[in-house]
């Protein structure tokens, strides 16, 4: 078991030598064929960042001694890794990874999905013009970042994501959607979650309010509680379950996708599946400093536990991509934002820094200033394509991605002034991941790349990605203040609540 009580296995990653960016290259003539690994159509570049050979033989050691090949063994087996609940994370088995019992049960359900887009497809219900998808978190994110990405040239339906209980994010929906029209598609894993639930309680209601017969004959529901979607009052037809052991935020392979496989078509869903196993061989065999997600890995733990920094910071130079920060938000954050080590014992490092980010070029204009001159150690991401999405003149391209690769050379060599307003000290990280063409492979392979990572943080730090205990605190009191009423808060709170209510 591993153990993140001792910050001891990171001491002597902590007593080396830190070298500066620029004498790296040159005292590691090989660095640029060791730091760079293409798979899958990605190419991922870690030479900006500190680590040289010494710090990564002694990271690889400390993979090893956390048990790194058998906690992984152990996902793709379908063993329990989420201990805290007491059950396994089979997102793998969703693209066909993993246990052979979970790889047959989620092509099953797979087939119970793409049979109800047929029927869609087929206009034996609607015909439907409109999707409105309706879910938050883990339900929300994934499906709205690949419907973003890649709905440009493919997308079949105008679709919707709403997410925030706020009225003002369906009623904006309301006003664009014909109702008779819209298909209603409730994401929850638990069925329970109280803004999807109201949210999808409005939408019926807008159904029915616009002369829709029957608002449940529109509705699709997507979750591992079948029994209270129908209790709600879905078609057993129109539900298309998956695993509870699919986690939320790792949930986008199985029928959450579901408006992903309806917008952009079942072979770009499968295509999508394909990408993300081709990312899951690559983990599971490379060894680690071939190994791209452990090789990321290492560089969030080398800037978070050794180093102290408290953030880290991606942005993608693709419009395509603006929803990937948010998504890595939760992933990440989610995730790995723990106290406690697997065993329940307090942590002695730092867990996941905090994520954020944006897109470029806009961030250059806006955050860049502290990147560059700022006191802030931050590990920059920067993530690009190869291939453009638009169609005007190369120009556009050109400039994007000049620009991205130019902040990242800025923050390494910097640049001297006498005068200190005017000086760039330099030496500052980044990775580049940089992909051949935005299709559902690579966009595969790039979100599977992510929660691999994700997973090989938490085994390195020693704690459990799998759970989420952190959220409920918030759920049981907003549940609380409509149940029990505001006595049990403070001066302040109530007096909000009492003028709020007026
Ligand atoms: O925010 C907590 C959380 O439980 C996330 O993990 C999850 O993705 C989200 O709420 C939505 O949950 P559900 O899919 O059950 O509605």
């Amino acid at each position: 078991m591993n153990d993140a009580t001792s910050s001891g296995p990171w001491d002597a990653l902590r007593a080396m030598p830190v070298p500066t960016l620029t004498t790296l290259f040159a005292d590691e003539p090989d660095r640029l064929s060791r730091m760079v690994i293409e798979e899958a159509g990605l190419r991922f570049d870690f030479c900006k960042t500190h680590l040289n050979a010494a710090m990564l033989d002694a990271l690889a050691e400390l993979a090893e001694a956390q048990g790194f090949a058998a906690r992984r063994d152990a996902l793709f087996a379908g063993d329990v890794v989420n201990e805290s609940e007491g059950r396994a994370a089979e997102h793998v088995a969703e693209r066909g990874q993993g246990a052979p019992d979970a790889v047959a049960a989620a092509r099953m359900l797979h087939a119970r999905m793409r049979g109800l887009i047929d029927v869609i497809e087929a206009e034996a219900v609607g015909p439907f013009r409109h999707i409105l998808h309706i879910g938050i978190g883990g339900s929300a994110l994934g499906p709205n970042l690949l419907i973003d990405a890649l709905g440009d040239d493919a997308e079949r339906y105008d679709v919707a994501v709403v997410s925030n209980v706020d009225g003002m994010a369906l009623d904006r929906v309301f006003r664009r959607f014909d109702p008779a029209a819209t298909l209603i598609v409730v994401a929850s894993k638990t069925f329970t979650t109280a803004e999807t639930m109201l949210n999808a309680e409005s939408a019926l209601s807008w159904l029915a309010g616009n002369g829709v017969a029957d608002p449940y004959g529109q509705v699709v529901a997507l979750t591992a509680a079948p029994d209270r979607a129908v209790e709600w009052g879905v078609d057993e037809t129109r539900i298309l379950p998956f695993a509870e052991s699919v986690g939320g935020r790792y949930s986008l392979w199985s029928s959450i996708g579901f408006p992903v496989a309806l917008a952009l078509g079942w072979d770009a869903f499968e295509t999508l599946l394909e990408g993300a196993a081709a990312m899951d061989r690559h983990f599971r065999l490379a060894a680690p400093l071939q190994n791209a997600p452990l090789m990321a890995a290492f560089v969030d733990c080398y800037y978070a536990v050794v180093r102290g920094a408290e953030t880290r910071a991606v942005f993608a130079y693709d419009e395509r991509l603006a929803l990937l920060p948010p998504y890595l938000q939760q992933l990440e954050m989610e995730s790995n934002g723990k106290r406690v080590g697997v065993d329940g014992a307090a942590l002695a490092v730092p867990s996941a820094p905090i994520t954020w980010g944006g897109v470029g070029t806009d961030a250059q204009h806006a955050v860049f200033q502290l990147l560059h001159q700022g006191t802030h150690l931050v590990p920059v991401e920067f993530v690009a394509v190869i291939e453009p999405g638009d169609a005007l003149d190369e120009a556009h391209h050109e400039a994007l991605l000049i620009n991205c690769f130019a902040q990242g050379a800025a923050l390494m060599a910097g640049q001297p002034n006498d005068d200190p307003q005017r000086a760039y000290p330099g030496d500052r990280p980044s990775m580049t991941i940089l992909i051949d063409r935005l299709d559902p492979a690579r966009l595969g392979a790039l979100l599977a790349f992510y929660e691999q990572r994700t997973f090989a943080n938490a085994v390195l730090l020693g704690i459990n990605p799998f759970d989420q205990w952190g959220v409920e605190l918030g759920k049981t009191i907003a549940r609380s203040i409509v149940e029990e009423g505001t006595e049990r808060f403070d001066a302040s709170t109530r007096a909000l609540i009492a003028r709020v209510r007026g």
